[in-house]
């Protein structure tokens, strides 16, 4: 275990097996469809990768990179694109995949930038949901784990960049947050 990590709140396995579930359902849901899959860079990419090679659906894939504005006033605005899609949104089936709605900010603009882009379904799969600190009305169509409200790092997820590389999830041990 990484000797930052105070506790693993996920393993390897459980992961893998909420990842099976998540794909199962996307395979039910786009049954007949090719949709178009969006991992939110970077926290996403090892959920993205296990997911989309999960499902058996003829799925295209598609990155996409914002900023989460630290200023609250445009927080209920567009994302801030550092990096956008190379594949066109209009009438496609849009698979959303995020590692972790919080406030729900980023979910919300992301559907908003999506569907105003004309999108024919807008649908997202996040791999944890900390509902207890949402501040906009939103909802994951589907998420693998709840978590509750602490900060986890591990499979994607980072504090200051670092720790995307575990294959665990877990929350570091309070003195590294207070360095
Ligand atoms: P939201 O816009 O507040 O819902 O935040 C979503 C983004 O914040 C996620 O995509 C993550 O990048 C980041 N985030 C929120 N909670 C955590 C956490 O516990 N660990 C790591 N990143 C987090
Ligand atoms: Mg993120």
């Amino acid at each position: 275990m990484n000797e930052d990590i105070q506790r693993i709140l996920f393993t390897k396995e459980q992961i893998a097996e909420g990842v099976q579930a998540a794909a199962a359902w996307a395979d039910r849901l786009y049954e007949g469809k090719k949709p178009l899959a969006i991992s939110v860079l970077r926290g996403s990419v090892m959920f993205f990768c296990d997911l989309v090679r999960a499902m058996k659906t003829d799925v295209q894939l598609d990155f996409m990179m914002v900023s989460s504005y630290e200023n609250s006033t445009e927080r209920s605005g567009m994302p801030k694109i550092i990096m956008d899609l190379s594949t066109s949104v209009r009438d496609r089936d849009v698979l959303l995949v995020e590692d972790i709605v919080d406030s729900g900010y980023t979910l919300q603009r992301m559907r908003k930038l999506i569907t105003e882009r004309g999108a024919k379904s807008f649908t997202s799969v996040v791999l944890f949901d900390k509902p207890v600190r949402r501040q906009v009305d939103i909802k994951a169509d589907y998420s693998c784990f709840h978590v509750e409200d602490k900060f986890i790092v591990g499979y994607g997820l980072d504090y200051a960049q670092k720790y995307r590389n575990l294959p665990y999830v877990g929350v570091l041990k309070p003195e590294i947050y207070n360095e």
